[in-house]
């Protein structure tokens, strides 16, 4: 099975993995996109590396061979690729994202941007577009050590057809635009 963890930057999905090492094999995207250069060139304006999809999808296709193992893609893009089984998308109260962004030195520009994205519902729109099973994880209060407990409960979930189970997580749940825009 393959799982996407996505949300917008900030959300978690690097420190959740970290903590899941043990139980799935990780793939993550950032750093397959950095390392194996699959980029179409860097966005000079955001200083950030335009992923090519392409490019990407097929060294995702190449790297997932094993189809009996469940394998957790991670990224804020891991939600456009095709074949995923199942979405989980991070979701952080827009102030709470902006101060992680602002510790991490992200430029206020950027760190606009992502709260915006958030509050909008970008990731999660973009999800629910191309798939069925995606569900929603929020860790704006929680530690990651519960919100990486919480993953994989809901993975587990997806892994037996417990669909019923994943009700709670159902999308739609959050509405933070007030917290942006006024
Ligand atoms: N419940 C939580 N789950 C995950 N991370 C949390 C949680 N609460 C606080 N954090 C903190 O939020 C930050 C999330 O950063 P992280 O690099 O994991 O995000 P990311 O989603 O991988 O971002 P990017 O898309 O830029 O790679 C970390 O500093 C982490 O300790
Ligand atoms: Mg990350």
């Amino acid at each position: 099975m393959i799982i996407a963890l996505t949300g917008t930057p900030g959300t978690g999905k690097t420190s959740i993995c970290a903590l899941l090492e043990q139980h799935y094999r990780i793939i993550d995207l950032n750093a397959l996109i950095k390392e194996e250069g699959l980029h179409t060139g860097k966005d000079e304006q955001r200083g950030s590396l335009e992923a090519d999809m392409d490019a990407l999808q097929d060294r995702v296709d190449e790297l997932v061979t094993d189809k009996t193992a469940t394998v957790i893609i991670e990224g804020h893009l891991s939600h456009l690729l095709t074949g995923i089984d199942g979405h989980i998308v991070l979701r952080t109260r827009p102030l709470v994202l902006a101060q992680r962004l602002e510790n991490r030195g992200y430029p206020p520009q950027k760190v606009q941007e992502n709260m915006e994205a958030e509050a909008l519902d970008v990731i999660l729109v973009e999800a629910v577009e191309r798939y069925e099973r995606v569900y929603e994880l929020e860790t704006t209060t929680t530690i990651p050590e519960d919100a990486a407990l919480e993953v994989h409960s809901m993975i587990q979930r997806l892994e037996s057809g417990d669909y019923e189970q994943l009700s709670g997580y159902l999308p739609g749940r959050f509405d933070w635009s007030e917290e942006v825009f006024g």
